[in-house]
């Protein structure tokens, strides 16, 4: 059976046999409707070995070799999975212009015949998926421009004709998983052609040079939905460094299958590599920074108070002796080890950035390059640096704030002069030192960035994880930004 696994084939699965039983549940009102439709639909009576109820034609499990002669016109969802349909000719459909969903999973079907589904432009789901089909030809689906979802998963696809998917301009979910893929033309999907898709499902085929450059051209959701693991992928840089991208952005199709996406070196399948989480043998390859969309390496962030000492490590994943250290910084520029002569702001030796005494003003984006001049590999690690105001400030934060604000001042001078004190306790408390927070090394580990550039541009929605337990989101948002 299916791999029932998140992300892979959501929804679509789950349904199809359902609806069967659903309608019988009901039969109550079914049954009235199902008179109605006999009555309305006396000229396309209802097939004996199906069921029609409403606009509902379910000949699921009825045992059929070929579909029906005739079918009621009006219908809009037609069930005849679980047969042994083998072939689907021209214009069978053409008395159907209501037909929205299709449903032949389970039979035989090893191929269409010529415009199969010209005349059935009404159709928004056509699920053909464990058939027999082998060669998905460019007029399949010709016609289907309102087309939303298409599932082929387990037939027996080779290959994905350049055409094939022209012409489906609603489509938003294609599931092609566990075929025989050797070819499928990425080129043919482009922002324009296919404004609406989320999802196409790749994997448990049989690709292995991809056109890395046509998908790295994939419109951005594209790529975001675009599962590929499981499949006979050969290990080079080109494919690694799409994935680098991919993994840097946290795509739900890597998280997810992370162990189910290898590669093997050189094309031996005895050799396969769970790239995603041994990247030993890619260290030697460049990783381009630009994939259609600006790239986030965003590894920590820190808020630490005014007045601070802030210290920025610049950890990589690059080792040895001779790195040379430099630091961007959003309000100082560019700080290099031997430039400085700051003594507020100081890079050391290992090219740990150290700010002596924050200010707000210093807040943003600090990136770090290190740069290994011998093998010519450089490698950035970001720090988005918040510098709060010190505490006491939260008088703009509504009257339910101020108000619990002059009670506790209160209740602190009642405490002051009611009550007999001899010490020096009696000093206000000091705003809570709030620890700099160096970034998690666990999170670096996926980040193998040999070779990275213009990562300072990079833009990003992360959420600063505000470690000062006093300080809610909600009143952070509204400090005064530098
Ligand atoms: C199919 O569609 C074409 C053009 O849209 C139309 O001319 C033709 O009559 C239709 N055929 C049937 C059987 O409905
Ligand atoms: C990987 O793909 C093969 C067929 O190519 C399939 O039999 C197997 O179940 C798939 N494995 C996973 C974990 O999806
Ligand atoms: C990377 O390059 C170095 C030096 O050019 C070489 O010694 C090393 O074997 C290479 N590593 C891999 C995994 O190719
Ligand atoms: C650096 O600081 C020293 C004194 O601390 C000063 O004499 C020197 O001129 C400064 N150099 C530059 C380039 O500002
Ligand atoms: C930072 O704040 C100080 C005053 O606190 C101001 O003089 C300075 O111009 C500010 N710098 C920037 C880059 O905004
Ligand atoms: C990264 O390394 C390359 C090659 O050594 C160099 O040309 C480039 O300027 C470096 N990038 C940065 C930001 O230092
Ligand atoms: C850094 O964090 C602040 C506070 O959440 C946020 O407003 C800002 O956009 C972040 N900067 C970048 C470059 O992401």
């Amino acid at each position: 059976m299916l791999p029932a696994r998140k992300g892979g084939f959501k929804g679509p699965l789950a349904e199809p046999r359902n609806v069967f039983r659903n309608m019988t549940g009901g039969l109550d009102a079914g049954f009235l409707l199902a008179l109605l439709c006999l009555i309305r639909g006396s000229e396309h009576a209802c097939p004996s070995v199906c069921l029609c109820v409403s606009d509902t034609v379910s000949c699921s499990s009825g045992g059929l070799g070929r579909l029906p002669r005739s079918l009621p016109a009006f219908s809009a969802t037609l069930d005849v999975s679980h047969n042994h349909l083998s072939w689907l000719g021209p214009g069978i459909f053409n008395k159907m212009p209501f037909l929205e969903n299709l449903k032949v999973s389970h039979n035989q079907l090893r191929s269409l015949g010529h415009g199969v589904f010209l005349n059935a432009s009404s159709l928004r789901l056509l699920d053909l998926s464990s058939n027999k089909l082998q060669v998905v030809e460019p007029h399949y689906f010709q016609g289907l421009w309102r087309l939303q979802e298409l599932l082929l998963f387990n037939n027996r696809i080779t290959q994905v004709e350049a055409g094939t998917l022209i012409g489906l301009s609603s489509l938003k979910k294609a599931y092609f998983s566990l075929n025989q893929i050797t070819q499928f033309p990425f080129f043919s999907i482009r922002d324009h052609s296919h404004p609406f898709l989320t999802m196409l499902d790749l994997s448990s085929n049989r690709l292995t040079r991809l056109p890395w450059e046509d998908v790295k051209a994939l419109p951005g959701l594209v790529q975001r939905g675009l599962y590929l693991h499981n499949n006979s992928l050969i290990c080079d840089c080109s494919m690694y460094s799409v994935f680098w991208h991919w993994s840097l952005r946290a795509y739900n199709s890597l998280k997810d299958f992370t162990d189910d996406h290898t590669c093997s070196i050189s094309g031996d399948q005895r050799s396969s590599v769970r790239f995603l989480r041994q990247n030993r043998f890619f260290l030697n390859c460049t990783v381009e920074t630009a994939v259609s969309q600006p790239v986030t390496v965003f590894l920590s962030s820190v808020s630490v108070s005014a007045g601070d000492k802030v210290s920025l490590d610049c950890q990589t994943p690059l080792r040895g002796a001779e790195l040379s250290f430099t630091w961007l910084s959003p309000s100082k520029g560019y700080i290099t080890q031997t430039g400085t002569n700051d003594t507020l702001i100081s890079l050391l030796a290992d090219g740990t950035l150290e700010i002596q005494a924050a200010k707000v003003n210093d807040s943003g984006l600090y990136v770090c390059t290190a740069l290994d001049v011998k093998q010519s590999l450089n490698a950035t690690r970001e720090v988005n640096v918040t510098v709060l105001l010190p505490a006491l400030e939260p008088f703009n934060t509504g009257y339910t704030t101020l108000l619990g604000c002059l009670v506790s001042m209160i209740a602190i001078l009642m405490y002051l002069y009611l009550t007999p004190c001899r010490c020096r306790c009696c000093k206000q408390p000091k705003p809570p030192i709030v620890p700099a927070v160096t970034y998690d090394p666990g999170t670096l580990t996926t980040v193998i960035s040999p070779y990275c550039r213009n990562q300072h541009k990079i833009q990003t929605n992360k959420h600063v994880a505000f470690m000062q337990p006093a300080i809610s989101e909600e009143e952070a948002d509204q400090l005064p930004e530098s």
